[in-house]
């Protein structure tokens, strides 16, 4: 009752439950750690693409359009010099050209310009392009009517203004790109950080479920194995209480069917033995107290072998070694099985509450070379060696067969009397196959009470 309980206990702690949450919280932690790892990449390649590459070739368009205000400059100065032979209108189709390339890269800046900049700063932009080109053209027309020293000054007056503000307005737009463009840098050095960080975190964390579920693990296995332990001790004390119990019984039995049913028929023999004497000789009376005569010592002879097979009293009496030597005989006519039998050594006296058990394990073994290795021969061998008593029982049968299912006491009743001597059990096969049964005993063991 205790060990089914113990049992039951055990069962009820089992740690299924306990592991299968913490694989689900480890699952959802890796699940929740990828998503939010591949937020934080799509943030990195949105801030990449969108701020960096566009901030670049918003750069190179506005670094082009630096350079044809600088070309432009460079013409008024020229212009406005009037150290050159020929007339202002000349400088015309330089100006168509640089106006075109101006034109393409403002188109090309806007483009890219969308994401960083405020509608206010473009329109400031346009506008200022428009009013210089408006005060070229009409400078230019100035000139073409003739009127090139009023359009020189108006160059210097509007023109080269209109040039300067347009440089610097473009100027600080390349500086507000660099500052952005370092913006991001720092968001993307900071994104990296915090990845960094998490993935230590997470590291982190999955090493300390790991951690946790090892331990949990060890220490259920530990209490576990402890528990085992303990069970197999009760059973182990159970089943030699109950080999105890049984000797006592069968010795108790067997005492008194020797001794008080073989007095009774003992007496019984011999008053009718007395009684048939005082009966005419030729009688029908006489011949059948001797028929009763002879079913009363029939019957004593039956008692003696029942005595004697349900515990042998020559064990206490004769030791032993007489013991096997009367038993082996007796097994081979019961059973059919030629035992070859081998002593070995020099006797030593072995005490009958231990020599009961080795002779029970010998009854066990040879009744198991009968009932299932099929042979028909056996060997048995008792050695006595100078610290050790051995016993061993071979057959060269079927030998153990691993399917068997049905197993029944026996080998375990071995077992469990090896142990009571402090001595062990072991099965083997032999080369020639079939079942070897050793059982070996420390001699110091076998001379005290068990
Ligand atoms: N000498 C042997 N040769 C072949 N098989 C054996 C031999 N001894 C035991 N076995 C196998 O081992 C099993 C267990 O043996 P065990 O003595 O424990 O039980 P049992 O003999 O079947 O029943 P019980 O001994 O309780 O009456 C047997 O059923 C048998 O299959
Ligand atoms: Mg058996």
């Amino acid at each position: 009752m205790y060990a089914h309980g113990v049992a039951l206990r055990s069962s009820d702690r089992s740690p299924t439950l306990a592991l299968f949450f913490g694989l689900l919280v480890t699952m959802a932690a890796v699940v929740a750690y990828s998503w939010y790892t591949t937020r934080q990449i799509s943030g990195l390649r949105e801030l990449q693409n969108d701020l960096l590459d566009h901030n670049r070739r918003d750069s190179l368009q506005l670094l082009r359009i630096q350079n044809d205000l600088n070309s432009l400059g460079l013409a008024m100065r020229d212009m406005v010099e009037n150290d050159e032979p020929y007339p202002l209108t000349a400088w015309s189709a330089q100006f168509q050209r640089i106006r075109s390339d101006l034109n393409d890269a403002l188109r090309l800046e806007e483009q890219f310009s969308v994401a960083h900049r405020t509608p206010d700063q473009a329109e400031y932009l346009k506008n200022s392009v428009a009013q210089f080109w408006d005060a070229v053209d009409r400078t230019f027309l100035l000139a073409q009517q003739g009127k090139e020293n009023e359009a020189r000054a108006q160059i210097r007056i509007t023109l080269q203004a209109r040039q300067a503000t347009l440089s610097t307005t473009v100027a600080r737009l390349l500086v507000q790109n660099n500052e952005s463009e370092e913006l991001a840098a720092t968001r993307i050095a900071q994104i990296y950080n915090r990845v960094q960080r998490q993935v230590y975190i997470f590291l982190a964390a999955i090493l300390a479920a790991i951690l946790l579920t090892s331990l949990y693990l060890m220490r259920w296995n530990r209490r576990l194995f402890a528990e085992l332990g303990a069970l197999s001790e009760q059973r182990s004390e159970l089943a030699q209480k109950l080999i105890a119990t049984q000797e006592s019984t069968l010795r108790y039995i067997s005492r008194e069917l020797h001794d008080e049913f073989g007095q009774i028929l003992t007496a019984i023999g011999s008053m009718l033995t007395r009684a048939e004497k005082h009966v005419p000789e030729d009688s029908a009376l006489r011949k059948e107290l001797h028929e009763v005569c002879e079913i009363a010592q029939s019957t004593l002879e039956k008692v003696r072998t029942l005595s004697q097979a349900l515990h042998p009293v020559m064990l206490e009496e004769a030791g032993l070694e007489s013991t096997l030597d009367w038993y082996i005989p007796v097994v081979e006519r019961q059973t059919g099985v030629s035992i070859c039998y081998e002593k070995s050594g020099e006797p030593f006296p072995v005490d009958s509450n231990c020599a009961v058990h080795v002779y029970r394990v010998l009854q066990e073994a040879l009744n198991n070379v009968a009932r299932h290795s099929g042979a028909r021969e056996s060997e048995v061998r008792l050695r006595f060696l100078q610290d050790l008593l051995e016993l061993e029982v071979e057959d060269h049968g079927v030998g153990f067969d691993g399917s068997a299912v049905k197993r029944g006491i026996g080998l375990t009743a071995m077992r469990e009397r090896a142990e009571l001597l402090g001595g062990r059990l072991d099965l083997q096969r032999p080369a020639q196959g079939g079942t070897l049964v050793r059982l070996a005993v420390p001699r110091q063991n076998l001379d005290h009470v068990k």
